[in-house]
């Protein structure tokens, strides 16, 4: 299976402070992982490093078998790589959203129509045709949330990098977001510090702590089970 990801034993400190060290982790194509942890322990920090922003002292990091020390290396593979920030409004590239969503595409210099059409037909898949027209800037949260995923996913990235996506968005927002995300089939990472949330759409869920990356069990692998000849069932289980 080949590997979207491979992060050897890196270590990140920010102002003189450690946030993480001996981080080792692999994707490997169309897979979907996790990563949770509280606020302030690295996570934006880990997606950072893995896009060249932060150079590493020790460790690797290959995307899709390119080093990555630093982002003229992250230039090669750039087209490849999906990035979904944490907050809508530093993602947006044009104030008009059909703009905004077909602005990396034309940067690209693919044809205008070609443009269009694509722009057209991904707002569709997303539900959101009737904001096209919309300013990104009046948009609700969640809209603003859509309309900025589209924009990354026209590129048609292999990998996507998706921080805290349902942050600030009302539940129901968050339900609609996720079951988007769980048809995506490409390597998905998503930070998250929300594990029951991101159970149910990820192959793997780990926890940055103070020494590594943990990985832990999931719910779908040990939580519901059976023995002793009862029927399926969960524990209440903590971590
Ligand atoms: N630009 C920056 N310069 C210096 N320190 C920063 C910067 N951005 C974040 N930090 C610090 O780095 C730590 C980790 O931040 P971050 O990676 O954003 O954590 P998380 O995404 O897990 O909440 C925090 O303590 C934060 O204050
Ligand atoms: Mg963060």
């Amino acid at each position: 299976m080949s590997c979207s990801l491979n992060i050897k034993n890196i270590s990140m400190s920010r102002d003189g402070r450690e946030l993480f060290k001996n981080i080792s982790l692999s994707v490997s194509h169309k897979e979907k992982i996790a990563i949770i942890g509280p606020n302030g322990c690295g996570k934006t920090t880990l997606l950072e490093t893995i896009i060249g922003l932060y150079p590493i002292r020790e460790g690797s990091i290959e995307l899709f078998h390119q080093k990555i020390n630093n982002s003229n290396d992250f230039k090669s593979v750039r087209h490849m790589v999906g990035y979904l920030l944490q907050d809508s409004d530093n993602q947006f590239l044009a104030p008009i959203v059909e703009d905004d969503v077909a602005f990396s595409l034309l940067a690209r210099g693919v044809d205008k129509n070609e443009a269009k059409a694509k722009t057209d037909a991904i707002l569709d898949s997303l539900e959101i045709s009737h904001l096209a027209k919309k300013v990104v800037y009046h948009l609700s949260g969640g809209e603003k949330k859509l309309v900025a995923l589209a924009g990354v996913l026209i590129t048609e990235p292999k990998l996507m990098l998706l921080d805290e996506p349902t942050s600030g968005l009302d539940f129901e927002m968050q339900l609609k977001l996720m079951e988007i995300l769980k048809k995506i089939d490409k390597s998905i990472i998503i930070i998250s510090h929300d594990k029951e949330f991101v159970e149910s759409m990820v192959d793997a869920i780990y926890k940055i702590s103070s020494d590594g990356l943990k990985r832990m069990s999931s719910f779908k692998t040990e939580y519901i089970h059976t023995h002793d000849g009862l029927p399926l069932h969960t524990h209440p289980h903590e971590h």
